[in-house]
């Protein structure tokens, strides 16, 4: 079995990445990662993902004279670890189309609410705001509207009484943990095909 090339692109924390990571461990797993890439040099997930061997990089938008520049450079590093499929994980940066034409179908993101609902930041927050029973995460593919593209995987969360955005993230956060290597698995076999 020839495995899929796998970038992850992150900002922070990190946690989605590694279930990533954790997942590609496995033998038949179809893809593997081959790269980590943060906007932000202070992402934790960088130095957890170096201290596993992994590729990182890491490149701030503030540095190039404008976002194209910094996105061709993007695209710069994750061809030249030869990269197959891009996953956005907690990458906090809006992308510009021309970064996200050359990906489509390639590039798939995890968004912290039942899309389309909630798109954007603060989605917990929101959820509580409006009363909302259910809430969760979506795995989709990332298309030039922010968190517009189709769904590939989503998962339901109750909202519990007496929750706060912390503790909702929280059991959020588990889902999210299960359904976005579930994801790049669908698409790294073959089994859902790229847009
Ligand atoms: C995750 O909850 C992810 O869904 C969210 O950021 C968090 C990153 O956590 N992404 C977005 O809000 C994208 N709009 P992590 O760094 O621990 O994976």
């Amino acid at each position: 079995m020839s495995r899929k090339r796998v970038a992850i692109l992150i900002s922070g924390r990190g946690s989605n990445m590694q279930a990533l990571i954790e997942a590609a461990k496995a033998s038949d797993f179809p893809a593997e990662i081959v790269g980590v890439l943060s906007n932000r040099a202070a992402a934790p997930g960088l130095a957890t993902a170096a201290s596993q061997g992994i590729a990182t990089a890491s490149l701030a938008q503030s540095k190039f004279p404008s976002r194209d520049m910094f996105e061709d450079i993007m695209t710069q590093t994750l061809e030249s670890w030869d990269v197959d499929i891009v996953c956005l994980a907690g990458f906090m940066r809006i992308l510009g189309e021309d970064f996200v034409n050359h990906w489509a179908g390639r590039m798939i993101n995890i968004h912290p609410s039942l899309l389309p609902l909630y798109r954007g930041l603060h989605t917990h927050e929101r959820a509580l705001a409006d009363d909302a029973k259910v809430h969760g995460c979506t795995v989709h593919f990332v298309t030039p509207g922010l968190d517009e593209g189709a769904a590939i995987l989503q998962a339901e969360v109750p909202v519990l009484p007496g929750d706060t955005p912390d503790t909702l993230s929280a059991r959020v956060l588990i889902e999210e943990h299960r359904i976005y290597p579930e994801a790049l698995r669908m698409l790294a076999s073959g089994e859902i095909a790229p847009l």
